[in-house]
């Protein structure tokens, strides 16, 4: 095939992906028409809202690119069939997550989603399309693709249905989602076909320098994904470990992850110790690959990325711990205020954050949480704790009825300043700039005595922590 200038795109799938990706294609290619398009109407009924501060994914300066492109050549739909047919390229961006049953249940990616787009496409497809992977696939899933494609190219009566496959996993994190799409490290495309390859350079060209633009075999680009993201998430547990040590030896991480970030060959990025890492991705990435060592027979290859994982959980019940024993071994019926729900700052995604198992082992603990998140809203709180929430109690009669109770509660706070009200300790478990800037000569008095602020995320300033009279718990901090 000859390399095909690409006049169409369509999107299958517009997440926390799909969305800003195109969004951003759109708005460095205004020659390309971009549909995205979603199964899910509310998704898309929200990408098309006015008011572009009710667009379904919060990212810093998303609003802008779509206001700028949407409606010219930016457009997100239901219509799956028709965009399809229209597209010179069609992006799989659909979600893969962990089995929860069946073959490799826990660890393998499940695909049913990526196998139904390709099946779409088969069935919609017309003349030449470039079928790309921007979902994260575990090694070897182009070979599924192309065969379910291949089996339309046979059967197509006469009118010429033909298919390339390429990978082009995306790097985005998010929160700095157009940043990183704006100016890549690099951009990533695995293929067989070099003219698919070359009509995918094309594209990205119109904004990123050749040099960022990686060409690999499909292979190579699949693995890629997979192993930048276990790299990334053994950082942090390796970061996290050795938190742990300095807390017993009288050592602070922030030092240690200076001292050993300074190291050029090591980097100081990626080192910031934390309630551990939450986030769609790193979880479930490595457990694909730990299921794929497996399969390839590699146990002990699969052990030791496991480990990374097994670290990550074993930090967050670290710190449910540590809450518990410093409130005299005891939550029951206390009011703790959590400050952070997403799984890291600038984003209103919580999937696998670190509060959700912080705050479900309190509760199980017996404690009355006040919640508080300046983007995730209580109904996520409450999907995710698996427990609807509670009227915010009279902090004398509800505390003391919930106490006798030993019932684990929760309840939303709009502002900081109630949920901190009466409690007998502050854990901060996301770094939302806010929180770096609280007054806590105000914020101490109103909490019940002796009180406890857990800091998870390095945001407070010990010496004002302590000159309001609080007791202090930084992640990594020992006491010399
Ligand atoms: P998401 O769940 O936010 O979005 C996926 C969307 O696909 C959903 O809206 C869903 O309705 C839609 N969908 C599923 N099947 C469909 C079908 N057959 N037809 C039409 N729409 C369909 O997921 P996400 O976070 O955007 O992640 C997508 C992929 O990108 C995953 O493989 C993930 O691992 C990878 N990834 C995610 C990130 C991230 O920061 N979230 C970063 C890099 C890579
Ligand atoms: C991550 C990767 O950074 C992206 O490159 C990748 O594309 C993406 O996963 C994906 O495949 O989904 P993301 O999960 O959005 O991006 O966010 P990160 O900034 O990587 O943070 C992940 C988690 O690690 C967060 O909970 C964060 O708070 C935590 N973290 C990060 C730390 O605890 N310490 C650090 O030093 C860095």
């Amino acid at each position: 095939m000859p390399v095909a200038s690409i006049r169409s795109i369509c999107c299958i799938g517009a997440g926390y992906v799909g969305g800003p990706t195109m969004a951003v294609i759109a708005d460095r290619c205004p020659d390309v028409q971009v549909t995205v398009v979603d199964i899910n109407q509310t998704r898309i009924d929200a990408w098309n809202n006015s008011d572009l501060s009710r667009l379904p994914v919060y990212e810093p300066g998303l609003d802008a690119v779509v206001r700028r492109a949407r409606g010219r050549n930016l457009h997100f739909s239901t219509a799956v069939e028709e965009a399809i047919a229209a597209a010179d390229m069609v992006f799989i961006s659909v979600n893969t997550p962990t089995k929860t049953k069946g073959l490799g249940a826990g660890q393998a990616s499940d695909l049913r989603w990526v196998e139904a787009c390709a099946r779409q496409v088969t069935k919609s497809a017309t003349g030449h399309t470039i079928v790309v992977e921007k979902s994260t696939l575990p090694v070897r899933t182009a070979e599924a693709v192309k065969a379910i494609l291949a089996s339309a190219e046979q059967s197509s009566d006469g009118s010429q249905v033909t298919f390339a496959v390429l990978s082009n996993p995306e790097f985005l994190a998010e929160g700095t989602a157009i940043q990183d799409l704006e100016s890549p490290d690099r951009v990533l495309i695995g293929g067989e076909d070099p003219d698919a390859i070359d009509s995918l350079v094309s594209v990205y060209s119109h904004w990123v320098p050749q040099e960022r633009i990686l060409r690999t075999n499909l292979w190579s680009s699949e693995l890629s994904k997979l192993t930048a993201n276990a790299f990334l998430a053994q950082r942090i547990s390796s970061i996290n470990s050795v938190a742990a040590l300095c807390e017993a030896t009288g050592a602070d991480v922030r030092e240690v992850a200076r001292a050993i970030g300074s190291d050029s060959r090591i980097g100081a990025k990626f080192l910031q110790a934390g309630p551990g890492f939450g986030g769609s991705c790193f979880q479930k990435d490595i457990l694909n690959l730990v299921y794929l060592c497996r399969h390839f027979g590699l146990p002990d290859v699969a052990n030791y990325w496991e480990s990374v994982v097994q670290l990550n959980s074993w930090q967050q019940h670290r710190i449910a711990r540590t809450v518990v024993q410093k409130l005299f071994g005891t939550v029951t019926g206390k009011h703790v205020a959590i400050l952070g729900f997403a799984f890291k700052a600038d984003t209103n995604d919580t999937r696998e954050a670190p509060a959700i198992r912080i705050a479900k082992d309190l509760l199980e603990e017996g404690a009355q949480l006040a919640i508080h998140d300046p983007k995730v809203d209580s109904e996520q709180i409450a999907r995710d704790l698996q427990l609807p929430a509670s009227t915010e109690p009279d902090v004398e009669s509800g505390l003391t009825r919930a106490a006798l109770s030993g019932e684990g509660t929760w309840w939303p706070s709009d502002d900081i300043a109630s949920a901190i009200k009466g409690a007998d300790a502050v854990i901060i478990l996301t770094e939302w700039n806010q929180y770096r800037e609280l007054n806590w000569a105000v914020l101490a008095p109103l909490m019940r005595q002796p009180a406890w602020v857990f800091d998870a995320r390095s945001v407070v300033t010990p010496s004002e922590i302590q000159a309001a009279g609080l007791n202090l718990w930084r992640v990594g901090e020992g006491q010399p």
